[in-house]
């Protein structure tokens, strides 16, 4: 197949769909390859860590912006990510990342386990409610997208009772995520945004008059000290992005994660009991059904990327599932195989970008997965696990179940 045919067959809903034949079709051309003028794509491990590595390769800020979509500026959803660290380059991006990074160290973490476990305990408890009887519950729904919203909220410093409120907002404004592609979803997206901005505006106000131990508090301290080491458009921006930027990624994860055990009985059986499992499982759905499925960087000059020439102002397509899928890198690449040594995916990214929040995410599903198990041994699918129809953020968007008996697996084994 002609790469260019396959590169342009991911924008069908068909595409969107089974996008794995399609990295293959182009990575039978090989690990880099141009597919028209000013656009490579990068499917190869080797060439897609080079990629993200190399510091002539950037992401789109304002700047750039400013070429192709003279009019970016219009769409608040569009300006907010454009402050925050996801969209800038060295050294504005290196001065955001410092003003959070060290709350998201592993360590750091860790240190919300009990909060993680309290939040999926309750959702369990919710789900069982929901699903007495043998009525249907959708995990993507009451557990996977409610789990990631919570911790994030908790982090921020939010009200408990408006996590639904934020889940909701944060699905629309995601879609500037995926660029200028798609205008009725941007306007969506611009409302959402302007909603989001105002409680921002509250929540700014209220931390500053009564400061606490929470990620706003420090950021909001950090602006009025010196304005200059973080603008207000940059407090926002960030914001917004730790809001989005763990949301779906965390519930797609936790979704597809749910989903291969409940196929594979034996996995969910071993989730339940073995901590070391549960770490490479995690990383073996990452592998196979990464959230985040493609990244672009752009040449700020000319670059010579393994073997081929970048010209300046191209666009490289990272392919991050094509990547994971190389087998070059991993052999039986489809299989899923949670016996993978230093599997290392790419689901994360690499280089100055490298997932902020890829630590809290890993450990919300290394919880998540046993605790649904174990207290639902019986979870059953009712229909057809459904895909979103979204090719850069890519996971379930229902996962119909019923419960069982909802008892915890000791319970039953004791009575
Ligand atoms: C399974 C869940 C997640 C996946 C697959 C994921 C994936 C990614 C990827 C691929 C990037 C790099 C994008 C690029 O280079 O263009 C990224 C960046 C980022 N992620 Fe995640 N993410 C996840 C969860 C989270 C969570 C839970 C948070 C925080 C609450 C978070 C915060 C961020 C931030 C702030 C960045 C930007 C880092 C920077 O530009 O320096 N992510 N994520």
């Amino acid at each position: 197949m002609d790469p260019l045919a396959a590169f342009r067959a991911l924008a069908t809903p068909e595409g969107r769909q089974a996008p794995y034949p399609l990295y293959e079709a182009i990575r039978a051309h090989g690990g880099l390859v141009p597919v028209k003028e000013g656009t490579l794509v990068a499917v190869g491990y080797r060439e897609c860590t080079q990629a993200l590595r190399e510091p002539r390769l950037q992401v789109q800020d304002g700047t750039a912006f400013d070429r192709v979509y003279p009019d970016w500026r219009d769409h608040s959803s569009v300006r907010a990510f454009t402050d925050s660290m996801l969209y800038s380059n060295p050294p504005n991006h290196a001065r955001q990342r410092g003003a959070v990074n060290t709350e998201f160290t592993p360590q750091q973490v860790g240190r919300l386990r009990p909060v993680i476990e309290e939040t999926i305990t309750g959702l369990l408890d919710r789900m069982a409610g929901l699903g007495a009887g043998g009525a249907e519950v959708d995990v993507m729904e009451e557990f996977a997208t409610r789990l990631p919203i919570a911790v994030v909220g908790a982090m921020l410093g939010f009200d408990e009772e408006r996590v639904t409120w934020f889940r909701d907002l944060a699905t629309a404004i995601a879609v500037a995520t995926d660029g200028f592609t798609n205008p009725d979803a941007l306007a969506t997206a611009d409302a959402a945004m302007d909603e989001l901005a105002a409680h921002f505006g509250e929540l700014i106000a209220r931390k500053r008059g009564c400061p606490a131990g929470d990620i706003v508090s420090s950021l909001v301290r950090l602006h009025d000290t010196d304005p200059a080491r973080l603008s207000h458009g940059e407090l926002v921006g960030n914001m917004m992005l730790l809001l989005t930027a763990g949301f779906e990624t965390t519930a797609f994860l936790t979704g597809d994660g749910a989903l291969t055990a409940i196929r594979n009985p034996e996995y969910a059986a071993r989730l339940c009991v073995d901590d070391a499992f549960a770490e490479r499982y995690v990383e073996e759905v990452l592998r196979v059904e990464p959230p985040v499925h493609v990244t672009s960087r752009w040449a700020a000059e000319d670059v010579t990327l393994a073997g081929t020439r970048i010209p300046a102002g191209a666009r490289v397509v990272v392919v991050l599932a094509a990547g994971n899928r190389d087998p070059r890198r991993y052999p039986e690449p489809d299989r899923f195989d949670p016996e993978r040594v230093n599997s290392q995916p790419l689901s994360f990214g690499g280089g100055i970008h490298f997932c902020l929040g890829a630590a809290l995410a890993r450990l919300e599903a290394r919880i998540a997965l046993p605790m649904l198990f174990r207290r639902f041994p019986g979870l059953a699918p009712t229909g057809e696990a459904a895909y979103r129809d979204r090719w850069v953020i890519r996971g379930l968007r229902t996962l119909p179940v019923t419960t069982g008996s909802g008892e915890p697996a000791v319970t039953r084994l004791a009575s």
